[in-house]
């Protein structure tokens, strides 16, 4: 069954307690966390508080995905948090230490990649990772269209003979998400088109129900 990753980029700041509620009430499986340096990308967003909160007041786990350069910088942090998996770009830092860190904290190591970057930059950490997470749009904004060349990347890691989690973050809807599962994706971020929804919980509930052939097994 898929998992479905609300990305809280999308829900209301001002708000951002009730909405979370939302979307565990809904049947959502992750938190996505974006954090945002307005370096790497072209925006700002959330801290190891922010985490720390979520943490405390909820049980989801909690997938922060640092879109920053530096990651080393509040990696640690982030852990402390109480992050149950961090995601770090393979543009930034060194992805090999990075990952080292964040098993050894017992969470999840996830390593990402922009659109153009191709997926053999993630080839040399298939092994050390247990999350790859396919950018499906620029990463800085939600709301954005999904890049439809960025698919074959998901293919291409299951027919490399990873068996990790593989995920897709940005653009992502109901009526994209069956061709993504197909080509074996396996965690969904979804930010617009979940808190843009006003029946969320009915929305999870089919694409829980989602039932694929993969043609790349
Ligand atoms: C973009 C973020 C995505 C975004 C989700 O950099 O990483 O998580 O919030 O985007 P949409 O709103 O397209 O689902
Ligand atoms: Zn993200």
């Amino acid at each position: 069954m898929i998992k479905i990753a609300p990305s809280i980029l999308a829900a209301d700041p001002l708000n951002l307690e009730r909405d979370v509620q939302r979307a565990v009430d809904a049947g959502c499986d992750w938190i996505h966390v974006d954090v945002m340096d307005a370096h790497f990308v072209p925006n700002l967003a959330y801290t190891p508080d922010v985490v720390r909160r979520l943490k405390e007041t909820f049980s989801l786990p909690l997938d922060v995905h640092l879109m920053m350069d530096h990651p080393d910088s509040l990696l640690n942090a982030f852990l402390d948090a109480g992050a149950s998996g961090v995601t770090v770009h393979a543009e930034t830092g060194n992805v090999t230490e990075l990952l080292k860190t964040i098993r050894k904290a017992g969470v999840l190591a996830g390593v990402a990649i922009r659109p153009g970057t191709p997926a053999e930059a993630v080839l040399p950490y298939l092994q050390d990772a247990g999350m790859i997470l396919c950018m499906t749009v620029e990463p800085g904004f939600g709301g954005q269209k999904l890049d439809e060349r960025t698919i074959e990347k998901i293919e291409a890691l299951r027919k490399a003979g990873y068996t990790g989690e593989i995920e897709a973050d940005g653009g992502i809807r109901e009526d994209n998400l069956a061709g993504l599962m197909e080509k074996g994706l396996s965690v969904a971020v979804m930010g617009t088109a979940l808190f843009r929804n006003p029946d969320m919980k009915a929305a999870v509930k089919r694409m829980h129900a989602l039932q694929i052939q993969r043609r790349n097994t």
